[in-house]
């Protein structure tokens, strides 16, 4: 964002977080990043997903440092999956914090160290893909003026910063688009377990399953497109 300093802070796992002084609140939880990333978008997300089908599509609200992106080529890489991923981000961070990011020291076993890099330099609007088995795109866009084709998701991970912060991004008009974006069947999973944004949901006509949340949170919630 302009104007916003951002600063590499380590959470307690260890991993890398990265903190939003306009906003004042960092990118994944200080309890552990990739801890967080690991239970509220691949556990709860990408995994149930999974059990039913191995190709994937996948929409990411917030790009951020591109970890969540990371984790799913894990899982699909070691999985033997196929994923399409398209990650919205309309303030990235530069390509010089994004060299400074920690996050392969935890994924030793990916070939390649600087892949993470190599997602922050990779063309906006157009897909690249990796290792034959994942295909990113990144789409340099504000959440509410982004235009979706419609039932083209199973999967969404919605991880923008929190309410308190950001609360335009967790109004109905902008959840909206999640709901028609996604297939019918398909699932957003994200770290906020808020009331009012659980009744938005709702509203929309998303079941809720409220689940227990990483370490440090009570719950997360997934909601389903019946
Ligand atoms: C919680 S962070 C995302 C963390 C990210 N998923 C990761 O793994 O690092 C929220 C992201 O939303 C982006 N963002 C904030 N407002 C936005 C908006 N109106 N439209 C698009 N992106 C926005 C921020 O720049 C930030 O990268």
């Amino acid at each position: 964002m302009e104007g916003d300093i951002r600063t590499i802070i380590e959470t307690s796992d260890g991993s890398h977080t990265i903190l939003s002084d306009r906003f004042q609140v960092s990118y994944h939880s200080k309890y552990g990043a990739i801890q967080e990333s690991n239970h509220v978008f691949l556990a709860n997300g990408l995994h149930p997903v999974a059990i039913k089908q191995h190709h994937i599509s996948i929409l990411e609200m917030g790009f951020g440092t591109g970890l969540n992106a990371l984790l799913s080529f894990r899982e699909a890489w070691l999985n033997h999956w196929t994923v399409v991923y398209h990650a919205v981000e309309a303030y990235p961070i530069s390509l010089e914090q994004a060299q400074q990011l920690n996050y392969h020291e935890w994924l030793n076993d990916l070939d390649d160290p600087a892949l993470l890099v190599h997602f922050h330099q990779q063309d906006w609007d157009t897909d690249v893909t990796y290792n034959d088995i994942f295909t990113l795109k990144k789409i340099a866009s504000k959440f509410e003026s982004l235009q979706l084709p419609k039932e083209s998701y199973d999967l969404v991970y919605y991880d923008a910063f929190a309410p308190s912060a950001q609360p335009e991004l967790w109004e109905a008009n902008v959840l909206k688009i999640m709901y028609e974006a996604l297939k019918q069947g398909g699932m957003l999973v994200t770290y906020c377990a808020k009331g009012s944004v659980k009744r938005t949901l709702k509203s929309l006509g998303f079941l809720i399953e409220e689940l227990p949340g990483p370490p440090g949170k009570r719950e997360m919630t997934r909601a389903i497109k019946p």
